[in-house]
């Protein structure tokens, strides 16, 4: 069995004037923080990208400093613990593959950096994905701690659900159903995935225009060139 027809969700992204909605970025870093993080890593993200959703200085600096970073080695050649900063890499919940798969019945999260663009369907798959639990239909054979999932190819998903209704509070009272907070973290993994998908089409849209007036010249000069000629 292979994939099925993922939903027509509408993100702010679509089409050629798509452009990210910040607000929801910023609501999707924070399920992705508070939920998707102990479990998935972004290895490829700084805390400083976040700037870039409208996040502050001083909100950035606050999320790094939450975190433990190794660092080193000093002066004395020895490694040290230290807060994290707004330059380091996001913070990993799994030293390494065989400790994820350890924390998760052998099945390994993927990081999150390209998730995005890795998987087919985008922002639509992974909210497809995060909504799409349910029960496993009459004669289907779940096995031992898989999850049936409508989305999932196979259907069968070493995830249990993440979300569940009112798990975060989000600072712009917007309320935290299972379906908002999908549709944010797919809205934010699609911005870390793409950082540049606003200055790309912003080029595209430019071009476009050049060529068009290129155009009229081009045809105005040919107009003058060749109007003796009957
Ligand atoms: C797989 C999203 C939270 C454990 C995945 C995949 C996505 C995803 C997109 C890949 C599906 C695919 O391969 O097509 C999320 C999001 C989360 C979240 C958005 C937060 C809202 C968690 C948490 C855990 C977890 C908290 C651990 C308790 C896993 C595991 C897999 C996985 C083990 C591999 C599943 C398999 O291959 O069968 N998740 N996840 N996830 N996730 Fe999560």
């Amino acid at each position: 069995e292979g994939a099925v027809e993922l939903p027509h969700t509408r993100f702010s992204f679509d089409g050629i004037f798509g452009t990210f909605d910040r607000a929801a970025a910023q609501r999707g870093f924070q399920v992705y923080k508070e939920v998707c993080s102990a479990c998935h890593s972004m290895r490829l993200l700084s805390y400083r990208n976040l700037r870039e959703i409208g996040l502050s200085e001083a909100q950035v600096q606050a999320i790094a400093a939450t975190v433990e970073v190794q660092d080193g080695p000093n002066d004395e050649g020895q490694m040290f613990a230290r807060p994290g900063r707004a330059s380091d890499r996001f913070h990993s919940p799994f030293a390494n593959e065989a400790a994820a798969r350890a924390a998760n019945n052998g099945a390994l999260p993927p990081d999150f950096s390209v998730i995005a663009k890795a998987r087919e369907g985008g922002a639509r798959y992974l909210h497809a994905l995060l909504t799409g639990y349910a029960d496993a239909p009459a004669g289907f054979n779940l096995g031992q701690g898989m999850n049936y999932n409508r989305y999932f190819p196979g259907h069968q998903i070493a995830m249990a659900p993440p979300l569940n209704e009112g798990q975060v509070t989000f600072a712009d009272q917007t309320p935290a159903t299972v379906e908002q907070m999908a549709h944010d973290v797919a809205t934010f993994l699609a911005w870390a995935a793409e950082p540049e998908l606003e200055e790309r089409r912003q080029m595209g849209v430019k071009i476009i225009l050049f060529l068009a007036v290129l155009g009229v010249l081009a045809y105005g000069v040919k107009r003058r060139v060749w109007a003796d000629l009957h």
